[in-house]
């Protein structure tokens, strides 16, 4: 890992095993792109594009003959000079206009990895990580710029983000401030990206990169289900195990936008960042502003190649290090077993049987503050409903401690509803535009987190639940999207602020929270997973994935999720059959399959289960507590299937290989096609636990295995193979 200044060349050049990044400052003004890839030992300006006199193009005073700024691979454009392609920055200064030329001024190199105030970001100590820091200034509009690149030891990432410094005498506006900009060489390229809805979350989009502008984007307030805030770039033979792929990830749970370009020449432009959009910020003089950091990410592996670089970033560097690579306790959460109709016997009845199936954490969802069985009523006063609850949450937590489990308790801190005592007493915490009707969502309204006083309300309101130790886990829940987007205390000049002040108010309730309670473990949710995000995996470290349980629908949400995080981030629960969600029916041993790989919970009436059933259960839980050490330790794979009919995922640990085979439908015209397994050592012998057989690492990876004849729908294959010490 270096960062390297070629004075001589002008070339600024950041590197370590896997990956180098190139800029070159010309006539000592223009920072540009030159490379980002597999790294290379010095750079001696290969590759550089060669121009010619083009029609209709705007002259610059630049040494590069016939370079046109619309064809320049600017490492942090602006529009204002000749670039029309998309922008990464534009600022208004007082006098109304947007124009800004931001020179290279220096650039100094930093040991470590620096925090951003207020948001989330990788962390990494001093001996493992590097930054360079690029100032660029325009003095005329008062604005100098810090552009930040950070490597960590010999990961193939790059972070990246942008800090603003208003250094004039009035204030300007920010409208747009990309956290990332990427100039990629002309040709062939796949985007792929995962969009989704409510209970369909991250389904994979790939198309081949055509010319324009191809953008996903978050304006719900929130990241969403509907856009992950993720796109790649891929060589157009990339898959699971092989070809080339930029990974461009932003750390942010709000507003976003992630675009690629393909200009009129072929060149490409990738950036990630908050969405300009519902997004004016303004900075007086002296004052910084700190964009979210992205993560730009290598692989000449193919799509594994990227989840593993964005595995171990999160596990190592981002999630919260108390729990990251810990095992978590298998949860029953009350939520499809009871709905909002909660009581204190049916907690005790589902306690005891979940204590018997070897369960260790008892989660009481929704419905413990609700006047009424319904999601309609009593959201923001987080008063216990003491008719469903005598005793209140001391009396469910002691009925769950006594039978040996852990204790947890559903929230969803944001959200306020107009017949709760908070609401009449407070309006004005309500993000809202007064003199209209608030929009509805899931019958409730948003809290404006942008308040102090609000912020004050929700920490001492958890405090108040959590101080006195009866709580082990909570679920934090988010049921809306941002609309009637205004905060009532942002003067006229701030408030194209509010999304954006939303998101960092919700990170500084979070970060007090991480702080406070460090042993707490916290999962994510937002009607599913509609803040499944990195930005939200700095203070938590699981996420429940989607609202949908059935297991065939939870195989390519978890799958999709799964290119971009490890799989102990993404929680996923044995639910009853028929399916809630979908009347599906599918077998208890796939339901569990679908479920264990990743963060295993049950979610249903265990008095409806037949003793057949528990037992099931019973064996399905001592089986998983036997293997998740390793299933965490372990390295993810997703496998490029022989046909349409299968998918597999492996895990491969220093001293296992768990492999889970998807079926969809039996099919009585199916193939011998053959799934190769990877990561294995190729020298050594793999025993499949359940037969003895033994097979060699090289044997199982170049031959592979055959897709197993099982004739049932909606079945799960499970194999596991034990390395051993002798070879064959
Ligand atoms: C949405 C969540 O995704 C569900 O799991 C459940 O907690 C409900 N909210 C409760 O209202």
């Amino acid at each position: 890992m270096s960062i390297i200044f070629d004075e001589k060349q002008q070339i600024l050049h950041i590197k370590n095993k896997a990956v180098s990044y190139i800029m070159e400052i010309v006539d000592g003004k223009y920072l540009v792109h030159r490379y980002f890839g597999p790294s290379v030992r010095s750079y001696h300006k290969t590759g550089i594009p060669q121009y010619f006199k083009r029609g209709y193009a705007t002259e610059h005073d630049i040494s590069i003959p016939h370079a046109s700024f619309d064809d320049l691979p600017f490492e942090y454009p602006v529009r204002e000079h000749g670039d029309f392609r998309i922008p990464a920055f534009a600022a208004e200064s007082a006098s109304g206009i947007v124009y800004s030329d931001l020179r290279f001024s220096s650039f100094e190199v930093q040991k470590g990895k620096p925090g951003i105030p207020g948001l989330p970001s990788v962390f990494a100590s001093e001996e493992e990580s590097e930054t360079l820091k690029i100032i660029c200034e325009d003095p005329k509009a008062g604005i100098r710029i810090f552009l930040y690149y950070s490597v960590i030891g010999d990961l193939a990432v790059l972070l990246r983000h942008q800090e603003i410094e208003n250094t004039g005498k009035k204030p300007l506006k920010l409208h747009n401030v990309q956290s990332l900009s990427l100039e990629l060489p002309a040709r062939s390229y796949d985007v792929l990206s995962l969009y989704g809805s409510h209970a369909k979350e991250a389904n994979k989009n790939r198309f081949p990169l055509h010319h324009g502008i191809q953008r996903f984007e978050s304006l719900r307030g929130s990241s969403s289900p509907q856009n992950q805030q993720f796109f790649a770039l891929l060589s157009p033979d990339a898959a699971e195990e092989k070809g080339e792929v930029y990974g461009f990830h932003l750390i942010y749970s709000g507003n976003f936008l992630a675009q690629a370009e393909c200009d009129q020449f072929g060149n490409v432009r990738a950036q990630i960042g908050i969405h300009p959009e519902n997004f004016c910020w303004t900075l007086e003089p002296g004052e910084t502003f700190s964009s979210p950091e992205a993560v730009l990410n290598y692989s000449d592996e193919g799509l594994n190649g990227m989840s593993h670089n964005f595995h171990q970033l999160y596990l190592n560097h981002l999630i919260p290090s108390h729990f990251a690579r810990r095992p978590r306790p298998v949860l029953l959460n009350s939520w499809e077993a009871m709905y909002c109709d909660v009581s204190l016997e049916k907690i005790e009845t589902q306690a005891e049987l979940a204590k018997k199936a070897g369960i260790e954490l008892f989660v009481l969802d929704d419905g413990w503050f609700r006047s009424g069985n319904t999601t309609r009523t009593s959201m923001g006063d987080w008063i216990c409903n003491e008719n469903k609850l005598p005793g209140g949450i001391s009396a469910a937590a002691r009925i769950v401690h006594e039978k040996g489990l852990q204790f947890g308790l559903w929230f969803e801190p944001e959200a306020v509803g107009k017949d709760s005592i908070l609401y009449q007493e407070h309006p004005d915490w309500v993000i809202h535009v007064p003199g209209y009707s608030m929009t509805e969502g899931r019958h409730e309204y948003l809290l404006d987190l942008s308040q102090k006083t609000v912020r004050d309300y929700i920490k001492n309101m958890l405090h108040s639940y959590l101080k006195n130790g009866d709580i082990d886990y909570i679920k934090w829940d988010m049921n809306r999207p941002l609309t009637d987007v205004n905060s009532v205390l942002l003067d006229y000049n701030h408030k194209g602020e509010t999304s954006h002040r939303y998101i960092l108010g919700l990170y500084d309730i979070l970060n007090w929270l991480k702080q406070t309670y460090p042993e707490l473990l916290v999962e994510g949710c937002s009607s599913g997973g509609a803040r499944f995000d990195p930005g939200m995996l700095y203070y938590v470290p699981q996420i429940w994935a989607s609202d949908n349980t059935d297991a065939y629908d939870r195989i390519s949400i978890q799958d999709g999720f799964s290119l971009l995080y490890p799989p102990s981030a993404i929680s996923s629960h044995v639910s009853i059959t028929p399916n809630h969600q979908t009347g599906r029916s599918t077998s208890l041993e796939t339901r569990y399959r679908t479920a264990s790989l990743f963060t295993l919970g049950y979610e249903l009436d265990l008095t409806l289960c037949s003793s057949e059933e528990l037992k099931e259960i019973r064996d399905q839980i001592r089986d998983y507590k036997q293997i998740r050490s390793a299933l965490i330790q372990g390295v993810f794979y997703r496998h490029t299937s022989p046909d349409d009919n299968h998918l597999m995922w492996s895990v491969v640990s220093d001293t296992d290989c768990f492999v889970y085979i998807m079926q969809k439908f039996h099919d009585p015209l199916r193939s011998h096609g053959r799934f190769h397994l990877c990561g294995l050592d190729a020298d050594s012998d793999y025993q499949n636990a359940d037969t003895g057989e033994i097979f060699c690492g090289d044997e199982l990876m170049k031959i592979g295995i055959t897709v197993p004849l099982i004739k049932e729908d909606f079945h799960v294959f499970f194999l596991h193979f034990q390395k051993m010490e002798l070879k064959c």
